[in-house]
């Protein structure tokens, strides 16, 4: 399917990126060489990860540590949010804005890590910079991915990233956010370009519909918030809804709603 602004606005960031003076810090070395295999990887034999597919395990060095991504893990949600490039403006307050949120994700039984395409001094850095820019004090561990080879495990990349990589080394993408669960099972995935910023509010709130479908055996309509009225899935009959969670209100006999 054609995309809806396929190369508008990472074009748009390139030249707002031309016209503005960058800190040196920012100029950091391009792409490791290994990227150069990736470069030449078919768009066919890129990995491809399903929803419901075991998330690739990896180690890696991360801010807190080596690591075990799936040790990591444990036996606990796990939220992988990625950045192409360590003083990159957008990522630079999202990761300040999921900072902040540390709290929400704990009560959720979510573990929180980030990845970046550069290594972790740079990453060091970064989190002082983060931490000043958004008063707040960054403490989720952030994966040193300077040869890119997690991101290209995870199919973080995009097809320009592979075939057209900025002439600075930075991807356009590597702006996925990951949602896994305890089974290890990738569960829902989102990936973004350059030039839009993430929204919490819709991460927490996929993770609250996540968890709410899991225990309660229900689906989650558009724009559905903690509280909301839920959808009775078609596998579950009316009569079975009702003795579950009361009454059902009918729409049409394929959309039930009902309360939890
Ligand atoms: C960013 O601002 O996060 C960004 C800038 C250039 C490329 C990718 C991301």
């Amino acid at each position: 399917m054609a995309s809806f602004l396929p190369r508008t606005a990472p074009r748009a960031f390139h030249s707002l990126r031309a016209a503005t003076p960058r800190p040196t810090r920012f100029l950091q070395k391009p792409a490791a060489p290994l990227f150069r295999r990736f470069l030449a990887t078919p768009a066919g034999e890129r990995p491809r990860l399903l929803l419901g597919s075991t998330a690739p395990n990896f180690q890696a060095k991360t801010t807190h540590g080596d690591i075990d991504f799936h040790e990591f893990l444990g036996d606990k949600w796990g939220i992988l949010f990625s950045h192409p490039a360590d003083f990159t403006p957008v990522c630079t307050t999202e990761l300040g804005a999921f900072a902040k949120l540390k709290d929400e994700f704990e009560k959720r039984g979510v573990k929180m890590i980030g990845l970046s395409a550069n290594d972790l001094g740079s990453h060091e850095k970064w989190i002082e910079d983060i931490n000043d820019i958004s008063n707040t004090n960054l403490q989720f561990p952030i994966i040193a991915d300077a040869d890119r080879k997690i991101a290209f495990l995870y199919d973080m990349l995009d097809a320009q990233d592979l075939e057209n990589i900025d002439e600075k080394g930075i991807a356009f993408t590597i702006r996925s956010v990951f949602i896994i669960d305890p089974a290890k099972k990738i569960r829902l995935t989102m990936m973004y370009p350059a030039s839009c910023g993430r929204n919490t509010t819709e991460v927490l709130r996929v993770i609250d519909s996540l968890q709410t479908s899991d225990k309660k055996g229900i689906a989650t309509p558009i724009n559905w918030r903690v509280g909301d009225d839920v959808i009775v899935p078609p596998t579950v009959s009316t009569a079975d809804a009702e003795k579950k969670f009361g009454e059902v209100r009918e729409i049409r006999p394929y959309l039930r709603y009902t309360k939890i």
